[in-house]
């Protein structure tokens, strides 16, 4: 099957679309014939030697944790599935997955049924963003009915799920982006925008109580000011995490980091959202499996709105 992968760390350069072995599938899997592949920035600060490097075990290295495709076979203990059935999934996150190639074999508790509203594209690009979502806002966050959240960089691949997952659980949602997302994101349920070129957070957002900060480091500990006493901030860059959850200790605040997780269930509930039409994913672009240095070399310029994906 035809794959792009990497065998030396490096930027977007060392992706190369080559002939590579089709997966085996153990008992409690399924191979699914791909149709597309989401792109995260996990994926680039992998292949460049950071994000999940230490996870990924040998080079070479197929990167990609999240897809959507059709079941082409299943595993002897697989009785949920069949061949044919239409799947999405996030898949054994932090360890090598190999959604970029045409074959993926995906252990079925980490998959469920995509809804025949999404395209393949869309439905490949819900997964691992969709669960950071749901994931920070309510499993860390505890988000409440009529709370107020703050979302950083919420026109990316997480921040335009989560800004959809706040208004839907009954809160109000105030965004982050540039000027040129303000309309954009309105449509999607923020009551509030801050331009964080010209505006600052500090100083215009009092009283939240929770932040999903999807940028980290001195916008994450900045953005803590923006928290009501009691209010928690749920930061997603792993590599400044720490230095958010001191500065928070720091303050007397809560901070908490976040690694998202592969959950079969709250896929589902995803799909259900997308079938109901409270939750939508923003297709950036798509872009062909043999161009992916393009798309990680979109991904990495960070101003992507909604999410990439490879088609295959
Ligand atoms: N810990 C975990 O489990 C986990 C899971 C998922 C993601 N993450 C991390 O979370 C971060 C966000 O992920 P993502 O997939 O949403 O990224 P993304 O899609 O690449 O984010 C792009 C967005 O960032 C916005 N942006 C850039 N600088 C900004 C700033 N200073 N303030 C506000 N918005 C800004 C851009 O908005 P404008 O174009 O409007 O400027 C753009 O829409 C990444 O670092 C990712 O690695 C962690």
């Amino acid at each position: 099957m035809k794959a792009s992968r990497i065998h030396a760390f490096g930027g977007p350069d060392a992706l190369t679309c080559e002939e590579v072995p089709t997966p085996v599938i153990g008992d409690h899997e399924v191979l699914v014939r791909n149709r597309a592949a989401g792109i995260n920035p996990i994926d680039w600060k992998t292949c460049s030697g950071g994000g999940a490097a230490a996870f990924i075990g040998k080079l070479p290295f197929i990167p990609g944790w999240e897809f959507a495709g059709i079941i082409e076979m299943v595993g002897t203990k697989v009785e949920s599935f069949a061949p044919g059935d239409e799947v999405f999934g996030f898949i054994r996150f932090p360890e090598a997955a190999g959604c970029y190639a045409e074959y993926v074999a995906a252990p079925v508790a980490q998959i469920a049924r995509k809804p025949s509203s999404l395209s393949f594209s869309e439905a490949a690009g819900l997964g691992l963003a969709g669960l950071t979502a749901w994931q920070a806002l309510h499993d860390k966050g505890q988000l409440q009915a009529g709370e107020t959240v703050l979302v950083l960089a919420a026109a990316g691949g997480v921040g335009h799920l989560a800004v959809q997952l706040a208004r839907a659980a009954g809160a109000e949602v105030i965004g982050s982006a540039s000027a040129t997302n303000h309309d954009y994101l309105r449509s999607l349920g923020c009551s509030r925008l801050i331009d964080y070129h010209t505006q600052d957070l500090a100083t215009e957002v009092q009283g939240a109580d929770l932040v999903i900060d999807g940028i980290g480091g001195e916008v994450g500990i900045s953005a803590l000011s923006c928290l009501k006493e009691g209010g928690r901030l749920v930061t997603l860059p792993s590599v400044t995490a720490d230095a958010v959850i001191r500065a928070a200790e720091g303050e007397g605040k809560q901070a908490l980091g976040i690694r998202v997780e592969p959950n079969g269930q709250q896929l589902a509930e995803l799909a259900r959202l997308c079938s109901d039409g409270q939750l939508k994913l923003t297709l950036a672009g798509e872009v062909p499996l043999e161009n992916a240095r393009e798309a990680h070399q979109q991904s990495a310029g960070g101003h992507v709105r909604g999410k990439l994906v490879l088609t295959i």
